[in-house]
């Protein structure tokens, strides 16, 4: 079975008396290892089909199994339970705790799990960061970080809980290019070592990256 099935998702916001349809029956479908990019214009609902394939949020209607799990009807807490344990998020603004090292962030997600002594955590986060090249960052804060190394600390959180898989939007839209090749190198080792990543881009050259390419228009996916 796939890890990604999602059928007819639909997605409708309510912005007053205006429904906005961003979603309008999308079927994804992503095997375990692939290495998926999502293109498409700005609005084209990206973002809301990530977040729906992330747990974040739930589709209107439509149905979505993650990693055999049906998913499409939790809410809450349940859906939070299901993201924490199988979704690792990497995004455009990096979203690091200021006033943590960059290893207490890298371990965060074991501690919101629970079952992991501190020690346990920090070894797991150091391993990750050397991985990444960032072994002699552990204990910078992250505003003492460049925007390449920030964005790969994100990359080291979003893997420390070994995810099924590792949900990308825009990683690389505030770096540089010499910044940005690095986080890709890091995604291209992660993929390498078995993890499923499926990312959203802009960028012609970062969306060659990957192996398949789906492409939105208006709410579906584009023939
Ligand atoms: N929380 C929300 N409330 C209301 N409308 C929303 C919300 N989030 C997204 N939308 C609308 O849904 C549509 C799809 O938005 P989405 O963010 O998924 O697009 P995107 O493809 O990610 O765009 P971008 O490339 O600019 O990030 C847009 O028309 C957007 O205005
Ligand atoms: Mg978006």
């Amino acid at each position: 079975m796939a890890l990604i099935e999602a059928q007819e998702l639909t997605k409708v916001y309510q912005l007053g008396r205006v429904d906005v349809r961003a979603l309008r029956g999308v079927d994804v479908s992503v095997e375990r290892g692939e290495y998926v990019a999502i293109t498409g214009p700005s609005g084209s609902g990206k973002s809301t089909l990530m977040h729906i394939l992330g747990c974040l949020d739930s589709p209107t209607s439509g149905g979505y199994r993650l990693d055999g799990e049906d998913v499409a009807n939790l809410r809450g807490r349940a859906l939070a339970q299901v993201r924490n344990r199988k979704v690792g998020f990497v995004f455009q603004t990096f979203n690091l705790m200021p006033r943590m090292t960059v290893e207490e962030n890298v371990a965060l997600p074991l501690q919101y799990r629970g079952g992991y002594s501190r020690r346990a955590r920090l070894r797991r986060a150091r391993t990750l960061l050397e991985r990444f090249g960032l072994g002699d960052r552990i204990g910078h804060r992250p505003d003492e970080l460049s925007g390449g190394e920030r964005q790969r600390v994100a990359v080291a959180r979003a893997l420390i809980g070994e995810p099924a898989i590792l949900l990308v939007d825009e990683p690389t839209g505030n770096l540089d290019s010499e910044a940005g090749a690095e986080v890709l190198r890091a995604f291209r080792e992660a993929h390498a070592a078995g993890n499923t990543i499926v990312m959203v881009t802009h960028e012609p050259d970062v969306a060659a990256e990957a192996h398949r390419g789906i492409h939105m228009a208006d709410g579906q996916v584009a023939a």
